[in-house]
């Protein structure tokens, strides 16, 4: 069976869930339903991380014990996952002594290696993106220094551990070119541009002027950096270097599993750069595509607490429902660009892509069967089609011949693009074929027939492409037409099937809230 590891980056646990989390971890739970759909075992892993100065900082400044803010802002994570229906095999958090083992001893593995050695760190940090600068990457403002997102830098000078990644810029820059390993395209040439091209410096991957952290064996002075403490979630979130690793060798060592990362392009140089170095020097394999997708914006720009402009999922999940947020979400934002998120935008595509296309479409056929088929999918008859019957059934196929590719190529805006085409084509239809105008005349039963036939069976196949988004939706969908929305059912014939009552889904809402 072919295999899947997808994660999503740990969430720092500082802040409550926004729109921004929630697309990555949409868009991954979608893609691990999709390469279910085509017969994939998949692991699918999400997370916390919980340490660093950024963290104990915010614990600060709110007030709160460090592991009171963490459990509290974990709960929030896990229920928002549970309320989206996001289907993740394990969560793990970086303060769980799986990960805190699997953390040591590999810090301890790169020592004795030599991968690591002793100095002292003199440079610049944001605190904010737990990164850091050099004096030429700064952004100089009024005497001051920030970071390119424009949090202020702070100087550090302290004794400190480093790591040897200068050694290996000509090794990563050959990786970046082995076909669709970094994805899209346009970030390689940014990681080229700002950062490899200059060269690498050493990375310093312990601290002494924090404690929280996990500290490592041999000093206990250091506590190892977030970023190396964070990346390696993605390994003991399998049970690497623990007493159970059996979902470490099936998923990551077992060449035939894909391991997918996705996150957005801020973080995308700890990804394509230090991660994939990292595992060389560790004799593991390499992601086979690490994704980095646009941001979710508003006309103010990327949500920020700064700018005000941060979306509460709920605020539209508790008016549209989950799987019009996860579908708007998906629809909206893509791989190379950002997406805006604007109140009137997730407004009309609800009521266009969900309520009309969707859910009237699901209605007026359910209401067509009770009519004139007694709720009994008519029979299909090959030698009575219509050149517009034909012209239906054309355009389903070709939709239907590109569905595997769009999914191994995680194009799934394309995908809903031809979804979208689709049910033009099927509205279309009904205003052409008129049903109801055939339903008068006796000579035309066989077109009528065909023509719910049709529309039933497309209609269905739709709704099975659209499942791995509208997990809720198909699950009503499912009970109503007495079937079930899994890939098999594609294109099946539904000659003689007996459906149920449909109720309305998608209720139309009118733009100003
Ligand atoms: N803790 C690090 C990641 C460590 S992974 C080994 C971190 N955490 S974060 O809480 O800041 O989350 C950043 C991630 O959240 C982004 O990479 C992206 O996946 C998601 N998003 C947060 N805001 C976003 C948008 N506005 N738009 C889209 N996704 C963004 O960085």
């Amino acid at each position: 069976m072919k295999k899947l590891f997808i994660t999503t980056p740990i969430y720092y646990a500082s802040g409550k869930p926004h729109t921004g989390h929630a697309y990555t971890t949409i868009l991954a739970d979608v893609i691990a339903r999709y390469k279910k759909a085509l017969g994939y075992d998949v692991f699918f892993l999400t997370g916390m991380d919980e340490h660093g100065q950024k963290i104990s900082d915010t614990a600060k400044k709110k007030g709160l014990q460090v592991q009171e803010m963490l459990d509290s802002v974990t709960k929030d994570f896990k229920q928002l996952w549970k309320d989206l229906d996001i289907n993740y095999s394990n969560f793990i958090r970086t303060t769980d002594k799986v990960h805190c083992d699997a953390v040591q001893k590999t810090f301890s593995e790169l020592l004795s290696k030599q991968y690591i050695y002793e100095g002292t760190w003199k440079g610049l940090y944001c605190v904010n993106c737990e990164e850091n600068y050099t004096r030429d990457q700064a952004v100089e403002k009024e005497g001051k220094l920030y970071c390119k997102v424009g949090h202020e830098l702070t100087e550090k000078n302290e004794p400190s551990y480093f790591l040897k990644v200068s050694k290996y810029a000509d090794w990563i820059q050959k990786q970046f070119k082995e076909k669709d390993f970094i994805m899209p395209q346009a970030r390689v040439n940014e990681l080229l541009g700002s950062f490899i091209d200059k060269g690498l410096e050493d990375l310093s991957v312990t601290r002494t002027s924090i404690n929280w952290g996990i500290q490592t064996k041999e000093d206990s002075k250091h506590v190892i950096y977030v970023w190396i403490d964070a990346l390696l979630s993605y390994l003991s979130g399998l049970g690497y270097l623990s007493s159970d690793d059996k979902n470490f060798k099936k998923y990551f060592v077992d060449k035939d599993s894909e391991v997918v990362h996705l996150m957005s392009k801020e973080i995308t140089r700890f990804h394509c750069i230090y991660w994939p170095i990292l595992l060389n020097m560790l004799e593991l394999r390499l992601p086979t595509h690490i994704i980095s997708h646009g941001w979710v914006v508003t006309k103010e720009g990327k949500m920020s607490k700064s700018l005000g402009n941060i979306i509460n999922p709920y605020d539209y999940i508790n008016t549209f429902g989950s799987d019009a947020f996860r579908y708007f979400i998906v629809r909206q934002v893509n791989l190379e660009k950002d997406g805006i998120f604007s109140h009137d935008l997730f407004v009309e595509t609800f009521n266009t892509q969900l309520a009309n296309n969707y859910g009237n479409m699901a209605t007026r056929i359910a209401g067509m069967l009770k009519k004139y088929f007694n709720n009994t999918v008519p029979t299909f008859n090959k030698n009575a089609l219509t050149e517009l019957d034909k012209k239906v059934i054309a355009a389903e196929k070709k939709l239907l011949s590109s569905v595997k590719d769009r999914i191994q190529h995680f194009k799934i805006n394309p995908l809903l693009d031809d979804i979208q085409d689709q049910y033009n084509v099927l509205n279309k239809y009904i205003d052409d074929a008129k049903p109801w105008v055939l339903a008068k005349d006796p000579d035309k039963k066989d077109q009528l027939s065909n023509c719910l036939n049709i529309l039933f069976t497309s209609a269905i196949n739709l709704m099975i492409l659209l499942s791995p988004i509208l997990v809720k939706t198909s699950k009503i969908i499912e009970k109503a037409f007495n079937l079930q929305l899994n890939p098999e059912n594609i294109s099946k014939d539904w000659s003689g099937h007996k459906i149920d009552v449909l109720s309305p889904l998608f209720a139309r809402v009118e733009k100003s809230k």
